[in-house]
């Protein structure tokens, strides 16, 4: 089990309805709904808005080597259906990450994700090796498909350099679980399970320990996708960056159904957990995600519209796995009928 001295989670986490209780490759969480990355501030700044003791886990902001200021101005846009953004990976970099942040997270009271971004392997690398060494934080997330900066889905389209990114990873994480974060946009003739394979079985690498994958330990499906808005009456774009990344409603059904494709091509033989995210606003969004495939839930634009969607979408779940007659949420884990 990876991360087994970990001291999370902390002895003082309230008990959970039990039949949410569910785990991301032995990460146990109270509920599977957690708050994405990037639109939850750094790490626990929602805490005043919504009970982090009643939700599963936070990922934090992406975090790079560098501070970073992110895209200039206008980079957030709301458009039906959803909103655009175009931070550009707006962080405070490794060192202030570590100097400000990482002394909170075992008090945080939730499962802490350290997200990961980069341009290089070598900037995934130096923050990986970084937050392994954080004892209170179980798993990272790779950031592999952030459409709002050059080359930002790089690593995430080519499954060649997913898996040698992964590999190169793995090597410094010899104890925190591996998640990778997937672009919903596989390029050219590339299909996303592909790409989901190169995470999970990225060829010869070789696991640290007895208990761990060789690849990533989950899988998050998916990303916001490219998209642009333009002002009518200037014939500009709205946005400083010109394209941004569309999150909300509008992605949820693309986002589904990749959980679905990836969930049948790969994820269930290799019993991978997938977390899907993309437009959950309310407990069906959820639901839908848990019957296509994934063990768990991130929300992100939600947030916007209420921050404490994450605790009223675990709540409808509760009723949902009762009324469907499930002893628990991991029995309606891939359950569509299709
Ligand atoms: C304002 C904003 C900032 C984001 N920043 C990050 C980030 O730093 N890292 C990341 O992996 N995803 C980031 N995302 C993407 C979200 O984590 C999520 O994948 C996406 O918005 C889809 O989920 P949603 O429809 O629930 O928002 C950001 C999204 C928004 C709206």
């Amino acid at each position: 089990m990876p991360n087994a001295g970990s001291s999370y989670p902390p002895s003082a986490l309230p008990p959970a309805d039990p039949i949410l209780a569910t785990d991301l490759a032995g990460l146990a969480l109270r509920t599977p709904v957690l708050l994405a990355a990037g639109t939850a501030g750094t790490l626990d700044e929602m805490q005043n808005a919504v009970d982090l003791a009643r939700v599963g886990g936070i990922v934090t902001k992406s975090i790079t080597p560098a501070p970073r200021e992110g895209n200039a101005t206008w980079r957030l846009w709301p458009v039906e259906g959803g909103m655009l953004n175009a931070i550009g990976l707006a962080n405070v970099g490794l060192d202030a990450f570590l100097r400000d942040y990482a002394p909170r997270i075992a008090s945080v009271p939730a499962a802490v994700v350290g997200s990961i971004s980069g341009f290089s392997v070598d900037d995934f690398v130096q923050v990986a090796a970084a937050f392994g060494t954080i004892s209170a934080m179980p798993a990272v997330e790779l950031n592999v498909s952030c459409p709002n900066v050059k080359h930002g889905t790089e690593f995430g389209s080519s499954p060649d350099l997913l898996a040698e990114l992964v590999r190169e990873v793995r090597a410094v994480l010899p104890r925190t679980r591996l998640f990778v974060k997937l672009s919903p946009i596989a390029m050219g003739p590339v299909k996303l399970a592909d790409i989901a394979r190169a995470a999970v079985e990225p060829a010869n690498s070789s696991p640290n320990g007895p208990n761990q994958r060789p690849g990533a330990d989950a899988l998050c499906i998916a990303n916001t996708m490219s998209a642009m808005a333009i002002d009518v009456r200037t014939r500009r774009p709205v946005l400083a960056n010109t394209t941004g990344g569309l999150s909300g409603p509008a992605i949820h059904p693309i986002a589904v159904k990749l959980v679905f494709d990836v969930y049948r091509a790969l994820a269930r033989d290799t019993k991978t957990p997938i977390i899907g995210l993309g437009g959950v606003l309310h407990w069906r969004h959820a639901a839908e995600f848990i019957l296509a495939g994934a063990s768990a839930v991130e929300i992100g634009t939600g947030l916007f519209v209420d921050p404490r969607s994450p605790v009223k979408v675990a709540k409808g779940l509760a009723s949902w796995v009762r009324s469907q007659g499930a002893a628990s949420i991991k029995d309606l884990v891939g359950a569509v009928a299709a």
